[in-house]
């Protein structure tokens, strides 16, 4: 097998981690701003396959990473689901709310979001083909808890207060509405690996603020269903899950999921994470994306002490976090010479 990142994901230890970074394809790159004034709007870059293997492209040839994302964000789901959706400037996405029965009710079924998604499964099409042979390419969706956060707020909020809110008020319409993402999700990551994705990622970006039960409830077993049922029809494609957060709940994760590997956000240290989440299997993460804007020293020497750490076992190097807007791109090639020497 000569792809790194399948390796590690196989629990092979290697010398030099495979690295890739979130929201690698974005706008802190020129080529990025480029191809999405020529595509307009984000969404219609999303939705258009040859732009949006375009952009996911860019950093591979850039910098060579070991792995591309495709292309796409967790709430075209939503979108295909039948939620009006669009993204304000500088603000950040807005949705049509689902807080009643009546607004659940009016939600398309599972089975028509292949009418919105076939585009991103037509992407990874074009993607497959066009990757180097040595590029893993990564599918995604977002995590049925994170997802919901956005359904039911209409945007981000800080707190996640609305969905906790609504869990509180109404539990029975919160998991109605969590069930059908999580139906949803399934099916979405099903399209994305049979047009030729070959690792999953499920993202929970808000999973950290699920306090007591709540975590095990809405996070790990969301994650647990999902997993379960990719690994029933395509049992050889690994899935990354990313419960964002998560601090010591990290510990654990892969049993409890199933997940091939556990993504770390930059809450828990790297020795702290070695000793008590790689030891149950491959593991991702963790730098601070802040790094990529700073540079310096302390890039090279924080990026080294992660590989250090993580030396033991298997891991896949990347960002806590996505990368940010304000980055330097040539932060990302110091930290990757830093890995690869
Ligand atoms: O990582 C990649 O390069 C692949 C593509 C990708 C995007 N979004 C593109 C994107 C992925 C994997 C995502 C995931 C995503 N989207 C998450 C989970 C990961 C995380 O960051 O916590 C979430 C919560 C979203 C929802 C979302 N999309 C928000 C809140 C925003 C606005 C904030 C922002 O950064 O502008 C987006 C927009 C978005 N998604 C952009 C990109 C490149 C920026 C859009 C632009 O070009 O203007």
């Amino acid at each position: 097998m000569t792809k790194t990142i399948l390796r590690a994901l196989a629990g092979e230890t290697q010398d030099v981690p495979p690295i890739w970074m979130m929201r690698q394809a974005g706008r802190y790159l020129p080529e990025y701003r480029a191809t999405r004034e020529k595509a307009g709007d984000f969404l219609s870059l999303c939705y258009n396959p040859e732009l949006a293997s375009e952009v996911t492209l860019q950093p591979i040839r850039r910098y060579g990473f070991d792995g591309a994302i495709l292309f796409a964000d967790i709430l075209l789901l939503p979108q295909a689901l039948g939620a009006d959706l669009w993204f304000v400037t500088g603000e950040g996405p807005r949705l049509s709310t689902v807080t009643t029965e009546a607004d659940f009710e009016k939600l398309k079924p599972v089975h028509a979001i292949d009418e919105t998604l076939s585009p991103i499964y037509e992407t990874v099409k074009i993607l497959s083909r066009e990757l180097p042979a040595e590029t893993t390419l990564i599918g995604f969706a977002g995590a049925p808890w994170t997802v919901a956060t956005y359904m039911i707020a209409g945007k981000g909020t800080p707190d996640q207060g609305p969905a906790h809110a609504l869990k509180d008020e109404n539990r029975a319409l919160f998991e109605q509405l969590l069930g059908k993402i999580t139906e949803g999700t399934i099916e979405y990551l099903s399209r994305q690996i049979e047009a030729g994705a070959e690792v999953v990622k499920i993202f929970d970006s808000w999973a950290g603020s699920l306090q007591g039960d709540d975590f095990q409830r809405y996070a790990v077993e969301p994650a647990r269903i999902i997993i379960e049922a990719l690994k029933r029809r395509h049992p050889d494609v690994p899935v990354i899950a990313f419960p964002r957060g998560a601090a010591e709940r990290f510990k654990g994760f892969h049993a409890a999921t199933g997940a091939t590997c556990v993504a770390l956000d930059d809450g828990v240290t790297p020795d702290w994470a070695a000793e008590h989440v790689q030891v149950s299997g491959c593991v991702q993460g963790n730098l601070k994306s802040s790094h990529m804007v700073t540079g310096g020293e302390e890039l090279v020497a924080e990026t080294r002490a992660i590989v250090e750490a993580f030396s033991g076992g298997p891991h896949i190097f990347n960002l806590g976090h996505g990368i940010t807007p304000d980055a330097d791109p040539d932060n990302v090639s110091r930290m990757i010479e830093a890995i690869r020497g």
